[in-house]
């Protein structure tokens, strides 16, 4: 399976200075527990990080001590960009590619080969979680104007699985359309084409902000 690792954001909410990705977890920065657990799926084969220039010899760097390659991808201006920036970049025979963000570093090496296999059934696959908390649709002023029925609500994670080249088709659409998104399954929604869920687990968290990054301390101290 290719895989691509979108690493190429600012990190501005960790209020760093520096790439989120690059911050200390536990003697080794994040994108290291990102890659040590895409190494350990058995399905992996081919990687790409995707990352700004100036973070290049960092990232990089996280993953010398593997003994799989990694390959290098610059990275764009939004994860959208970014994301684009990978498809382009995958080799000519890449027929599937799971996506996942750096971020997600503690994503569970079994739940990446379930995404694997699940994608030889469905054309488009993602691992999402029930949410538990109720969800309230606010309007500008910060008033709300509807609560879904929380039955019907998942939160969205990756990794996200996809057909290269119809996923590559959504992302030129998008373009054309100017269409934003911040997820790759978002594209296949406003096509109308299906998307098939996967229960992940409440770990596999985005480290955005400080409190993450604790809560990811206390996870990989214990695993
Ligand atoms: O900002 P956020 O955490 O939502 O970004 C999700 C993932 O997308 C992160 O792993 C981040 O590094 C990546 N990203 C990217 N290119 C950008 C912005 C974000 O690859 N321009």
């Amino acid at each position: 399976m290719h895989f691509l690792i979108p690493a190429a954001g600012s990190g501005s909410r960790m209020k760093a200075g520096k790439n989120k990705l690059l911050i200390d977890l536990e003697g080794e920065s994040l994108i290291y527990w990102t890659l040590k657990s895409v190494f350990s799926a058995s399905s992996t084969s081919w990687v790409g990080i995707i990352g700004q220039p100036k973070d290049k010899k960092l990232l990089l760097n996280s993953a010398k001590n593997f003994s799989h390659k990694v390959n290098w991808i610059n990275g764009g201006d939004t994860r959208q960009e970014s994301v684009f920036n990978g498809l382009n970049a995958l080799p000519k025979d890449a027929e599937k590619v799971l996506i996942h963000d750096g971020a997600r570093c503690l994503i569970n090496p079994e739940l990446i080969d379930q995404c694997a296999k699940k994608l030889d059934e469905n054309d488009a696959v993602i691992l999402a979680t029930k949410v538990t908390d109720t969800i309230k649709i606010v309007d500008n002023q910060g008033f709300i104007k509807e609560t879904p029925d929380r039955n019907n609500l998942w939160a969205a994670q990756t990794p996200q699985g996809f057909l290269v080249n119809r996923l590559k088709k959504a992302h030129k659409m998008a373009i054309d359309k100017n269409w934003k998104v911040t997820d790759d399954a978002s594209l296949y929604e406003m096509l109308n084409w299906e998307v098939k869920i996967i229960e992940g687990n409440y770990s596999n968290i985005k480290i955005t902000s400080p409190i993450d990054l604790k809560i990811a301390k206390l996870f990989v101290q214990n695993s």
